[in-house]
């Protein structure tokens, strides 16, 4: 049948080198055809940084999309949770998993006042939405919701996704981040964003419920 999942996993390359891995299985019996779309809500304690994903676009097999401006330098108060829809695409001639690398940054916290040095940033799942030119069957998937997204990274046209429903979503990723007191305000105020501590690795793994015959 026609049972993607996905999974997500963070990882910490060393200093400044933050990484979100969504690993997307779309399932051997889902049309060649089939395009993903993966759309993230990013909490305002981190950002993604479009000039670095620039940089990176001959090495990346995916496109973005924000749904807003990205300040770099703003602090978690200042900014808010902001939308990426990423466009994956395959890089060989096999249709395996579909990997999605993203590289994130934490933004400077303000202090807190319980003396903690380390605040929990809740990074959540995508949603994954597919579309597809014919009638297959994904479009028999009970119930479906439609999703208009725009159809490629191009944002030229808008194109009506089927949201696929993920089983459950048992498991929750967090970054910790220092907030600012002593040492580390004196790294931010430099300009510098220090990502210390990450806990959590593997997080989640859900296969959706539905099954098509
Ligand atoms: C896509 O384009 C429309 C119209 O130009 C714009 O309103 C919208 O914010 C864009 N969406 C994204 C995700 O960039
Ligand atoms: C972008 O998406 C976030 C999260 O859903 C939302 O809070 C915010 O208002 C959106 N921004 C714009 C400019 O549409
Ligand atoms: C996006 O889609 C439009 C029309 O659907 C097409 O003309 C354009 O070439 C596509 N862009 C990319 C980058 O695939």
């Amino acid at each position: 049948g026609v049972k993607p999942s996905l999974s997500v996993e963070l990882s910490n390359k060393g200093f400044h080198r933050l990484e979100v891995v969504t690993t997307v299985e779309l399932g051997s019996e889902t049309p060649g055809d089939v395009r993903a779309l993966l759309v993230y809500t990013w909490p305002r304690g981190v950002y993604v940084d479009p000039y670095q994903l620039a940089f990176l676009s001959d090495l990346r097999g995916w496109q973005m999309l924000f749904n807003t401006t990205i300040d770099l330098e703003e602090p978690a108060h200042r900014t808010s949770a902001f939308l990426t829809y990423v466009y994956p695409s395959h890089n060989g001639p096999t249709p395996g998993p579909l990997t999605v690398t993203i590289p994130i940054h934490g933004r400077y916290h303000k202090p807190a006042f319980d003396g903690k040095s380390f605040t929990p940033v809740h990074i959540e799942l995508p949603e994954l939405l597919l579309w597809t030119k014919k009638c297959t069957p994904i479009q028999r998937l009970e119930p479906h919701t439609l999703l208009d997204a725009p159809c490629n990274a191009s944002n030229t046209s808008i194109c009506s996704w089927i949201k696929i429903q993920l089983s459950h979503k048992v498991c929750t990723t967090f970054l910790h981040l220092p907030v600012g007191d002593g040492p580390t305000v004196t790294l931010v105020c430099t300009g510098t964003l220090l990502v210390t501590v990450i806990c959590c690795a593997v997080l989640c793994h859900s296969i959706l419920k539905h099954q098509i015959t």
